[in-house]
């Protein structure tokens, strides 16, 4: 049966001290919410809405962003979870299939999950996702006989014996959409903190003779995150999948506990990543490459066999095609670099196309900025540009062309041609011995 996620987002995470709201604090350098997102839509559903109140503008800046279909509704005033889900029923008017919430700040809930939810949701009327824990404090306890789920307590409202169970509530909860709709009307704030909880519709659907299970997820996976401190342990747990999950799939990683993963880095089979590497948003890299140690790479495109660092920077929007080479301390941007072409040290190169099998010498700048406006450099095949050489953008290198090193480029070079741009060398006579002997009469007359 088809299935509608709703996704809540609206609190303001006040455990967090920040001013951001707490589904954009960011996990593999991706909005917590986006990990909650990317899973859901894994399972095809019918629609999804998320449910926003504080902070967002900057969340639904986010989504339109990410330009995927998703739907929202707003929840001016936070009175709850279950307050929450009964404004996204709006948005579902007569949908008769289920309904799966989940909550923005709980992001590592697993695709296969989703998919066990789902085909329980077949069998009975309510299904809440369980995890055992002796950390509880804070977590809503189910209370249970057997397989069958009596009631959800929320840790505040709970009394000794109900704080002594340790399956606790994960937040997903499903069920027919109609009949949860139906349980959300019935809702009250007779509890401690004065809010629609949404775990209420278990009692509730229990005294109309509905029949509710749960199912039990590892603590990992339902880790809910409301400080920083469990911010930082869900980037540690994320880092460790994404490390795993690299290994899987026959990438080679020498130090893994020392590489740094997003959310959407794609390395391809039998490359090697040294140690101390980060890996940014927006970073594909293919086969048989290898990343060596110490560098940083965000917004990048690299096809197979190439070789990267050690230090290297490649920031958002450079796009590297076969066995293309970049040393030590080069950094480039939004460039693209054709097959086979090294750029092995020291080097700036931004803003710029470079042909295939070009070697661009130690020290080389591409002078994209005047001050005021950005320019394109062009370099062409199989050119030799030499060291130190400075190309002061905009400005063509033709195929074939070489520089010498050291010289300023400020004009076009055609095809075949040789470039030079420095003052002529001239050598002096014994020059070095006169000067060395003036200078050192000049320091005894001082001293004496
Ligand atoms: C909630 C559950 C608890 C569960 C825990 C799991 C309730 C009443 N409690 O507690 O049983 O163990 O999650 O992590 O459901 N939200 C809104 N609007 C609101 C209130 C909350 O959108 O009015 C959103 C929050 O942004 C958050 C999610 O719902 O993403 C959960 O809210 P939170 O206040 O963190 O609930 P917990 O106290 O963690
Ligand atoms: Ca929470």
């Amino acid at each position: 049966m088809d299935a509608a996620v709703v996704i809540l987002a609206a609190g303001k995470g006040t455990r967090m001290r920040s001013n951001r709201p707490k589904v954009m604090h960011e996990i593999g350098n991706f909005p917590m919410l986006s990990h909650c997102i990317k899973t859901a839509q894994q399972i095809n559903p019918w629609k999804i809405i998320t449910v926003l109140g504080h902070g967002r503008t900057e969340v639904m800046q986010f989504l339109q962003e990410t330009k995927k279909s998703i739907e929202f509704v707003i929840q001016e005033e936070q009175l709850g979870t279950g307050h929450a889900v009964k404004l996204a029923t709006k948005k579902l008017s007569n949908f008769d299939g289920n309904l799966i919430v989940m909550f923005g700040d709980t992001p590592f809930i697993s695709y296969e999950t989703l998919i066990k939810i789902k085909a329980k949701c077949e069998q009975i009327d309510l299904v809440v996702l369980g995890f055992r824990t002796e950390e509880s404090a804070g977590y809503g306890r189910l209370v249970t006989n057997s397989s069958e789920l009596l009631k959800i307590v929320e840790h505040n409202d709970a009394n000794d014996d109900e704080l002594a169970i340790n399956l606790c509530n994960s937040g997903i909860i499903a069920g027919n959409s109609l009949l949860m709709s139906e349980l959300l009307e019935d809702l009250d704030r007779n509890n401690t903190n004065n809010e629609f909880y949404l775990t209420d519709c278990v009692h509730l659907a229990k005294l109309r003779g509905l029949d509710c299970g749960f199912l039990v997820c590892e603590h990992d996976e339902a880790l809910g995150i409301n400080s920083r401190d469990q911010l930082s342990q869900a980037e540690k747990n994320f880092q460790t999948t994404a490390r795993t999950q690299a290994l899987e799939n026959g990438v080679h990683l020498i130090a893994p506990e020392t590489v740094f993963f997003s959310m959407d880095t794609i390395l391809g089979r039998d490359t090697v990543v040294e140690p101390n590497v980060i890996f940014g948003k927006g970073v594909t890299i293919g086969s048989k490459c290898i990343i060596k140690a110490f560098s940083y790479l965000e917004g990048c495109q690299i096809s197979d066999e190439c070789s990267i660092g050690p230090y290297a920077r490649l920031r958002p929007g450079v796009d590297l095609s076969d066995g293309v080479k970049i040393g030590n301390f080069v950094e480039i941007k939004n460039s693209k670099v054709a097959e086979h072409t090294k750029i092995n040290h020291l080097s700036y190169v931004g803003d710029a196309r470079i042909g295939k099998n070009t070697n661009i010498g130690a020290g080389t700048v591409t002078c994209n900025y005047d001050g005021v406006s950005k320019h394109r450099t062009v370099i062409g095949e199989d050119v030799f540009i030499g060291s130190n050489t400075m190309l002061i953008a905009p400005v063509t290198v033709g195929n074939n062309s070489m520089t010498g090193s050291g010289s300023v480029i400020t004009q076009d070079i055609p095809e075949d041609d040789l470039a030079i741009s420095r003052s002529k060398q001239k050598n002096n006579n014994n020059g070095a011995k006169k000067l060395r002997e003036i200078l050192r009469n000049k320091k005894n007359n001082e001293t004496h």
